[in-house]
């Protein structure tokens, strides 16, 4: 199980090493998500520690967040995957 902290909130949850992020933080957190593709933008936020421990950017999270002006730190929730250890996201 890798642990998942929402920097903003103070929250904590585990998340099974390689899960999606968005069903566990739907149900744990109070992080916004529309689309669930990568496509609308709500879902952004900053991995702000443990970025090693999450999967690349996706390609479609990519032009997303290009269209968006991200930051390069900044990631779509929704695209997240939680390979293991311990992740800390802000939005
Ligand atoms: S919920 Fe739409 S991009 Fe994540």
């Amino acid at each position: 199980m890798a642990k998942v902290r929402i920097r903003n909130e103070g929250v904590e949850f585990e998340v099974p090493d390689n899960g999606q992020l968005m069903p566990y933080a739907k149900e744990k957190s109070n992080m916004l998500f529309g689309c669930g593709k990568g496509e609308c933008g709500t879902c952004i936020c900053s991995v702000s520690k443990g970025s090693e421990n999450v999967n690349p950017k996706t390609q479609r999270e990519e032009l997303t967040l290009a269209k968006m002006a991200a930051y390069p730190t900044q990631r779509l929730a929704c695209q997240i995957v939680i390979k293991k250890g311990e992740v800390e996201i802000e939005y």
